[in-house]
């Protein structure tokens, strides 16, 4: 897949380097092209890089998302959502981005668990589990991508189950104060 990375640290950077890894054209949007970047794929002004490509995923610090996105027209594409912080009083992030993307299948993803997990997935023989919102239309393109970095995919629901999401994240915090940052969620089922 072509995807394109909004923000180039902990999250973008373990990301993109997965995801090329797996094979996938991977373009960072950036804000200073004079900068060196210690990346794979390409880098391009944010617009380009939102422009040649069929995903575009948002890892830049929430509270910057609201401001920054007012500045883009993204149509029929996959947007996945991979910020904390930035809700407003009324609105979460997801909903603000799909409000502000209308004719595109905005997704959350990456948001619930550290940067740690998806550099390293995998505990002894178990992957860890992701947890995911958005509309059902697209989900299976959103978990191909999260399994190509090596997590199992939980699709949990529309993008109204935000709340779900964020309890995962602070729930990841919690277990971190026992167990480090390299820790993650395994759920058991049957299906
Ligand atoms: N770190 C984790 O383990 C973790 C886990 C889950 C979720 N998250 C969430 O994922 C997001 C990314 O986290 P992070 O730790 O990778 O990095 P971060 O410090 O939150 O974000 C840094 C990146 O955002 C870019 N950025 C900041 N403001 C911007 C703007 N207005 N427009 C465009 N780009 C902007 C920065 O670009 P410049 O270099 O140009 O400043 C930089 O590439 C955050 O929302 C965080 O809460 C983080």
């Amino acid at each position: 897949m072509k995807i394109a990375i909004i923000g180039t640290k902990l999250i973008g950077g373990t990301l993109g380097k997965a995801w090329h890894r797996a094979g996938h054209d991977i373009t960072f949007g950036v804000r200073d092209l004079s900068r060196s970047y210690d990346l794979p794929g390409s880098i391009a002004t944010i617009d380009e890089a939102i422009e040649k490509n069929d995903i575009v995923v948002f890892a830049i610090p929430g509270r910057a998302m609201q401001e920054m996105i007012a500045d883009y027209t993204i149509e029929d594409k996959i947007i996945i959502d991979a910020t904390n912080g930035g809700d407003t009083t009324d609105k979460t992030m997801a909903q603000i981005v799909a409000d502000q993307f209308p004719r595109a299948q905005v997704y959350k993803a990456f948001n619930s668990l550290g940067y740690e997990n998806f550099e390293n997935p995998m505990f002894g023989e178990d992957n860890a589990d992701l947890l995911f919102i958005g509309a059902e239309e697209k989900q299976e393109i959103v978990a191909q991508v999260i399994q190509d970095i090596g997590l199992n995919p939980i699709y949990v629901g529309e993008l109204d189950q935000q709340g779900i999401l964020d309890a995962g994240m602070r729930f990841w915090f919690a277990l971190t104060r026992k167990y480090g940052r390299h820790v993650a969620f395994k759920i058991l089922h049957d299906k």
